[in-house]
């Protein structure tokens, strides 16, 4: 798709690229010779033409991806399906060799077939999870020739989602409440049916073994691989935003009280800035986190900053505008700074070098224009990058809809309104959406979530002395009659 001309808005979400035929050719011959390798070599050419059926369904699932989050979400998909199948092989071999042999049945149940599942729900929509499911499920039923033990996988697999997506994927605690609440006793059902017509207290043993070896593997193993997978492929899990959401760390400690106006304004532009990827459904909690900490680079001097300027003098004075231009301006490079200190992830830094784009420092831009200076136009601008994402451009705009509200004196929802609409159209014309895969629809609902939360919270603001002086006129009418009354 061409990119879009300044000021202009792509219409259409950028296509990712597609997985070519060779691609798929050379994955599927890694994949069969690996099966070749660690099975038998019966299974060789079933793993060439499956491993071809992956990376095709692979190539039409990831056809709409932006090229970065592509390669994130096919290595991902990739990295848990070949661990999945290298796990059962380790399963099988160690537990083959420590059991006695009649106790086979066992040693298969008792794998933890729903570990790539369960580990994809956390990570991905269901879709991606429900997916892998069957791929899995028919690659077991080539293996093991075994469509009971296939169902089984399917089953525990598919329970896995639903326990994830119940007990929600922003609790660590979810992981073990799927395995124990959800996957064992399902599996232990399933085993005991299966036996049920050669039951002795022996085979009910070796079900609960299986079940709870299964869930046990289940769970630890997850739990060891989620936060692997997400330091190995730069990846954002729910679980690591909300860990990352918690005013009470010490970075949000230490701006609530070196920079108590910023700080305020990072918590009222995370709650619009949730609300408005809510809208059109970008990733809510991320916008919210990349806003709680868009602005951190502010703590290195918050006083610059007008939101922290509280009875005492502004610091800006007798500075020429240049420079006051380059203090406020490095706050993005201090954030990021301080961001990678901290270990934020990427897409969280993210939001700190792109909440500005390439816009002006207005104020300081226009006091030098009015001063008649020789103006270089580079000094006020900030060094961008331009939004890249939703919610990276829906900060940007909750951001400016903040501040400028915030410094209306009488605000009532037809200012409230005039000044965001001016925001919107001032970013829009400066081109800083160009890069963010959002159209103008979308910005259209921002807009009018923004309006309408900011309004609620002024509106409050604005009533209390009309509500005030109802009461009193109501204490006065009162006292008034009392005093009728008594007289
Ligand atoms: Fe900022
Ligand atoms: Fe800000």
């Amino acid at each position: 798709m061409a990119k879009p001309k300044r000021g202009e808005l792509p219409r259409e979400r950028e296509k990712g690229r597609i997985i070519s035929w060779i691609e798929i050719l050379l994955v599927s011959a890694v994949i069969t010779v690996a099966v070749n390798f660690l099975f038998k070599a019966i299974y060789t050419p079933f793993a060439f033409v499956y491993s071809v059926s992956l990376l095709y369904f692979l190539r039409k699932f990831l056809k709409d991806e932006s090229p970065e989050d592509f390669e994130k979400k096919f290595s991902i998909i990739l990295f848990t399906f070949v661990t999945t199948f290298l796990l059962f092989y380790l399963h099988k071999e160690i537990i083959v060799r420590i059991s006695e042999p009649r106790d086979l049945s066992f040693i298969y149940f008792a794998f933890p077939y729903a570990f790539g599942s369960l580990v994809l729900a956390f990570l991905f929509e269901s879709i991606v999870p429900i997916n892998l499911t069957i791929i899995v499920s028919l690659g077991i039923l080539a293996i093991t020739g075994n469509p009971i033990l296939s169902l089984f996988s399917f089953i525990t697999g598919l329970s896995a989602v639903y326990g994830i997506i119940h007990y929600s994927k922003m609790k660590r605690g979810s992981i073990y409440r799927t395995a124990f609440i959800v996957v064992f006793p399902l599996s232990l059902v399933f085993l005991v049916l299966l036996n049920m017509f050669s039951y002795t207290s022996r085979t009910f043993l070796l079900d609960v073994g299986a079940s709870l070896l299964n869930v046990l593997e289940l769970a630890v193993l997850a739990s060891f691989m989620i936060p692997i997978i997400e330091y190995v492929f730069k990846v954002v899990s729910p679980l690591r935003l909300i860990e990352l959401a918690n005013t009470n760390l010490d970075i949000f400690r230490r701006m609530a009280i070196e920079a108590p106006g910023t700080f305020h304004h990072s918590l009222m532009v995370a709650t619009l800035a949730e609300r408005a990827a809510d809208v059109i459904g970008a990733n809510s909690l991320l916008a919210k986190v990349g806003a709680l900490y868009h602005d951190i680079g502010k703590l290195k001097m918050p006083q610059y900053f007008t939101e922290n300027q509280v009875n005492m003098p502004n610091p800006h004075e007798g500075k020429s505008p240049s420079l006051s231009s380059l203090i406020i301006i490095n706050h993005v490079k201090e954030g990021v700074e301080m961001g990678k200190n901290l270990g934020l992830p990427q897409e969280i830094i993210d939001f700190i070098s792109q909440h500005h784009g390439t816009t002006y420092v207005r104020y300081f831009y226009l006091k030098a224009k009015e001063m008649n200076m020789d103006v270089d136009d580079s000094a006020f601008r900030y060094p961008g990058p331009k939004p890249q994402s939703k919610e990276t451009a829906i900060v940007m705009i909750c951001d400016g809809a903040e501040a400028a509200v915030k410094s209306l004196e009488e605000p009532d929802e037809e200012s409230i309104r005039e000044t965001v609409e001016k925001i919107i159209e001032y970013l829009i014309k400066e081109g800083q959406f160009d890069d963010a895969p959002i159209t103008l629809r979308e910005i259209r609902l921002v807009k009018e979530e923004i309006i309408k939360i900011l309004s609620a919270i002024y509106h409050k603001r604005i009533e209390y002395p009309e509500e005030e002086k109802k009461i009193n006129g109501f204490k006065q009418a009162e006292e008034n009659k009392n005093k009728q009354t008594s007289s």
